[in-house]
């Protein structure tokens, strides 16, 4: 049996409508582990990610072909329960999107719909989801105001705890950091490593020296394949592509 959190993409390929964004893409993303993506801007690395809990298939004229197994079991299968799969599976975005609510509900959000706890359980789950992503000091004072009154460090920490709340296996990010700042991008950073062992994470990032520093796994897409896939360090020290040594080496992207 598979070890929770697997995530196998077995021959997959997606168009939008005629229009190819992912191209037989095969790999096994290492679970309990993170591992960055990366590609020029355009070569699939969001829709690949999205693909792994369904999120296109909210999009019109989306096909796809191949498989992602999560967990053994391919998630495109015609009886898959997306509903249960985007909980086991959290994502987060690149722009931090809290709900027009207050701290306390977004985090309760999803402990809620999926029913997971109630009363003195559900306070409880919410504290140890901001303490998890390191935000409960700052915010302990006000719970019960709107979230949008965080700064965008903050809404970014509130949204990776609105995804940790409802205990997924896996955690996959599209350039979590990119509209933050240097100290708040270091502190989610930091916050990443806490979830070695614990979580399946997939990093989507523009950041070169940000996925040497957090992934142990790196992807490297090009066109809507994954030309490269490998430890970080070998990848960075010895890439099998001349694509992605151009791209790491700064000469396109
Ligand atoms: N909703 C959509 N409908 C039609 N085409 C789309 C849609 N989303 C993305 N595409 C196309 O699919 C291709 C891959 O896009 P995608 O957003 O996955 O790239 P990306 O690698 O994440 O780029 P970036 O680094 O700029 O975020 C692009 O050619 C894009 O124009
Ligand atoms: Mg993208």
């Amino acid at each position: 049996m598979n070890p929770s959190g697997t995530i196998e993409v077995e021959n997959f390929s997606l168009c939008y409508s005629d229009k190819p964004a992912v191209k037989d893409v095969n790999l096994r993303f290492p679970e309990r582990k993170i591992t960055a993506v990366m590609g020029p801007s355009g070569c699939g690395k969001s829709t690949l990610l999205r693909s792994i809990n369904r999120m296109n298939d909210l999009i019109a004229g989306v096909k796809t072909r191949g498989k992602i197994l999560f967990d053994g079991e391919n998630i495109y299968d015609s009886g898959a329960d997306i509903y249960r799969l985007r909980r086991r599976i959290g994502m987060v975005f690149q722009k931090p999107n809290p709900f027009p609510m207050t701290i306390f509900d977004n985090i309760a959000y999803g402990i809620r719909i999926h029913k997971l706890a109630k009363g003195a359980e559900l306070s409880r789950r919410v504290e140890s989801a901001l303490s998890a992503v390191n935000l409960l000091d700052e915010v302990s004072d006000r719970l019960n105001r709107s979230a949008m009154e965080l700064s965008g460090g903050q809404q970014q920490r509130l949204c990776i705890a609105r995804a940790l709340a409802a205990e997924p296996e896996v955690l996959l990010l599209d350039e979590p950091t990119s509209a933050l700042d240097p100290i708040s991008a270091d502190k989610i950073e930091c916050l990443l490593q806490e979830f070695v062992g614990k979580l399946t994470v997939i990093i989507v990032t523009h950041n070169v020296a940000q996925a040497a520093r957090v992934a142990e796994y790196s992807g490297f897409m090009m066109l809507g394949e994954m030309v490269d896939f490998g430890p970080t360090k070998e990848l960075f020290t010895n890439p099998k592509n001349r694509l992605t040594e151009c791209y790491l080496n700064g000469k396109f992207g």
